[in-house]
C-alpha cells in the first residue's frame, strides 16, 4: 500500500471509535519495531519525526525507510508525518518531500520557545492547510502551549501555564480548515511530566470534554501522552541509569480522551525508556559484547513489545484491514470540492 494520508486514518478512527499512536522515530530499528508491532496486532500506523529527527537522520534516508515499510508491510496503512513543524517552510520541505501529513505547530513561534499569538497561530496554520491540502496531505495544528522542553523544543514550564481555551480552539479550527487539533491539556513532553500520578487538578481532562463537547467532529491530539511506566524507569536505573522518580499520562486517561474525539495519542518517551533499559541491560550483563546488533536487537524487540501493547489499549488494533488507501490525488480533490462548496 502506498504511504497514506492521516485524514483517511483518524477518519476511520472515528468510525469505529478507536485512537491512532504516533510514534516518533529517528532510524531504522525504530520503523522496524513499529511494524512488526502493526503486523502482530493488525493495526493501522502513524509514523512520525521531528525536524530534529529529520537533522539526525538526514530525512531522505528516513523517507526512503518508509517506503521500504510500505512495501514490506503492503498490507498496513502507513502515514507519515512531521511532528511539530515550526515554520511554513519546515512544512512545505516535508511536503516536498512526500511526508503525507504535517503539524504545523504555530502556538509556538518559529524559534520553537515563544508562545505565538492567536492570530499569528491561524496565519501560518492556514498558509500550510493550503499548500498541504492542494496535494492531499494533511495538517494537524495545536492551540494552546504544552509544557516542558523536547529537542529545544517546547516554551519550558509546567503545562498548565499555557492550557487550551476551548472558545479559541472553535475559532482556530474554523479559521484554519485543519484535520486534526492538537490541544494543551497540562502535559508536557519528556519523563518528567507529573510529580505525582496526576489528577484533574493537573491534567486537565475536564478541559479535553469542552473541547469535544463543542468540536464533536474534530479529531483530537493529544501530546505528551507516553505513560511512563515505573517497569521501565526500573530497568533503566537498575542497570545504572540515573531516573529521578516521576509519572506520566495514565493510559486510562488517554482511553477516556478517545472515547471523547481523542483520535491521534502521540507517544515517544516510552519507546526512548524502552530502547535504553534494553541496551542498559546487555551493556551491564555482556560488556564483552560490541556488535551493534547484540544491544540493537533487544532494544528493537523491547519497543515492539511496547508500541503492541499502546496499538491495543489505543483500541487500533485489528482495524489494519478495514479499508483500502484513498490516493493522496482524490484527498487534494475532496478538499478542492469542499473549498468550493463553502
Ligand atoms: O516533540 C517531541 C518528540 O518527543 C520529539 O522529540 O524533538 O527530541 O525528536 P525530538
Ligand atoms: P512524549 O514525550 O510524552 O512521548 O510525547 C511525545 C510527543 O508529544 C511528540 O510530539
Ligand atoms: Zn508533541
Amino acid at each position: 500500500m502506498p504511504l497514506v494520508s492521516m485524514r483517511q486514518l483518524l477518519d476511520e478512527a472515528a468510525k469505529g471509535g478507536y485512537g491512532v499512536g504516533a510514534f516518533n522515530v529517528n532510524n531504522m530499528e525504530q520503523i522496524q519495531a513499529i511494524m512488526e508491532a502493526a503486523r502482530e496486532t493488525k493495526a493501522p500506523v502513524i509514523i512520525q519525526a521531528s525536524r530534529g529527527a529529520r537533522a539526525y537522520s538526514q530525512d531522505k534516508y528516513l523517507y526512503h525507510l518508509m517506503l521500504a515499510a510500505a512495501e514490506l508491510y503492503p498490507e498496513i496503512p502507513l502515514v507519515m508525518h512531521l511532528d511539530h513543524g515550526n515554520s511554513f517552510e519546515t512544512c512545505k520541505s516535508a511536503i516536498d518531500l512526500g511526508f503525507t501529513s504535517v503539524m504545523m505547530d504555530g502556538s509556538l513561534l518559529p524559534d520553537g520557545k515563544t508562545p505565538a499569538t492567536f492570530d499569528q497561530n491561524v496565519e501560518v496554520t492556514r498558509a500550510v492547510v493550503e499548500i498541504a491540502h492542494a496535494k492531499g496531505v494533511t495538517v494537524e495544528g495545536e492551540i494552546g502551549v504544552l509544557g516542558g522542553i523536547e529537542d529545544g523544543h517546547g516554551a519550558g514550564g509546567t503545562g498548565l501555564e499555557h492550557v487550551t481555551d476551548p472558545d479559541q480552539a472553535v475559532e482556530f479550527v474554523a479559521k484554519t480548515g485543519v484535520d486534526a487539533l492538537a490541544i494543551a491539556i497540562g502535559t508536557s513532553h519528556g519523563a518528567y511530566k507529573f510529580s505525582s500520578k496526576p489528577d484533574g487538578s493537573v491534567l486537565k481532562m475536564d478541559i479535553l470534554l469542552a473541547i469535544h463537547k463543542r468540536l464533536p467532529n474534530v479529531h483530537l491530539v493529544m501530546h505528551g501522552s507516553s505513560s511512563v511506566p515505573k517497569d521501565l524507569q526500573d530497568v533503566i536505573n537498575q542497570y545504572g541509569g540515573k531516573l529521578k522518580p516521576t509519572w506520566g499520562v495514565p493510559v486510562e486517561e488517554i482511553q477516556l480522551g478517545i472515547r471523547n474525539g481523542v483520535r491521534k495519542i502521540n507517544v515517544d518517551t516510552d519507546n526512548r525508556l524502552a530502547i535504553t533499559g534494553a541496551i542498559r541491560k546487555v551493556f551491564a550483563e555482556k560488556p564483552e559484547e560490541f556488535d551493534p546488533r547484540s544491544y540493537l536487537k533487544p532494544a528493537r524487540e523491547a519497543m515492539k513489545k511496547l508500541v503492541a501493547l499502546r496499538m491495543t489499549q489505543f483500541g487500533q488494533a485489528g482495524h489494519g484491514s478495514d479499508y483500502q488507501a484513498i490516493p493522496l490525488a482524490e484527498m487534494a480533490a475532496q478538499y478542492a470540492s469542499e473549498t468550493v462548496a463553502v
